[in-house]
Parts: C-alpha cells; structure tokens; sequence
C-alpha cells in the first residue's frame, strides 16, 4: 500500500524512531508499503518515520545512477565505520521542492537487520554512502536541512513558510 509521505515541517519528521525488536508480519508489510511508497514518488531511499512509523527501518535503491541497482532494507541500521567526505546536493520526499549541498562521509560500513532476521553489513562509497547516511539521519529526527549553515537554513526556512503559506 502506497503511504502519505510526510512532509517538513510535520513534527514526527523530528522524533527519534525505536529499535525493531523482533521482525514480524507488521514488519514485512511496512517494508513492502515503504517500498512500494519509494518507487511510487520516486525516490532513491526512504525511512519509515516519513510515512509516520517511528520504528529504525530504512529503504534504498539507488538504481540507473551508475550504481549497481540493489533494493537494499536495513532494519536498525548502525555505521560501524565512516571516512572521507563529499559535499553533494541533495534532496529529500520529506522536504520538496528544495535541493541543497551537504557535507558527509564519502564512504560508510553500514550493519543492519535484513528482513530474514540476519545480519548484513554493507560496503557503501559515493551515491549509496550519502543515502545510508541521509537515510539513517531521518531515523534520528535529522533532516538534510538540518545539516545547513545557520544562513542557509535560515533561507530555506522563509522559503518554506512562504510555500506554506501560498498553499492556504
Ligand atoms: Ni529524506
């Protein structure tokens, strides 16, 4: 089932999600709604807070962007190592319409749950370390946004309101 994707500045987007505990039935069908929800908007990654889930699972596929297409769900994602750093613009299904560059770790080693109960562990550099990275941030109540200079997101914010308000 396609979901609502919450948008900023929604105030769940802000919440830290809990652990998984165990992996069930309620948990294989928010991974496949998160799925089905990500290739719906498009998107290249999704965390389940932004469709209100406060809970650690994330969803990536970051196909046809020169990266081996692999639909990955990591369930209480950790990153065990990181280095280096890359300055890329980014964009979020929770923040539309807004685009900006942020600083993060050119390569991370994520571990996490799969939905079989085992545990994987991931080798991410480039376009793949940036969305674990940006992914797991939303499961902190972090938005890239939040990542800006106080200028930056002091522009980002007015250009919100004003959206906002437009809408009304
Ligand atoms: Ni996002």
């Amino acid at each position: 089932m396609i979901r609502t994707i919450l948008t900023y500045p929604n105030p769940l987007l802000k919440k830290k999600s809990a652990p998984v505990d165990s992996i069930n039935d309620a948990t294989r069908e928010l991974a496949r709604d998160m799925i089905e929800t990500m290739y719906d908007a498009p998107g290249v990654g999704l965390a389940a807070p932004q469709i209100g889930v406060l809970q650690r699972v994330i969803v990536i596929d970051i196909a046809g962007k020169n990266e081996p297409p692999e639909l990955i769900v990591a369930i209480n994602p950790i990153i065990v190592h990181a280095e280096g750093e890359v300055y890329e613009e980014e964009g979020c299904l929770s923040v539309p319409d807004y685009a900006a560059n942020v600083k993060r770790h050119a390569s991370v080693t994520v571990t996490a749950l799969v939905l079989d109960g085992t545990e994987r562990t991931w080798q991410a550099e480039d376009l793949l370390a940036i969305a674990f990275q940006h992914e797991i941030d939303h499961l902190e109540g972090i938005l890239f946004v939040d990542h800006l200079s106080a200028l930056k997101r002091e522009i980002f914010q007015r250009k919100a309101r004003k959206a906002a308000e437009e809408k009304r």
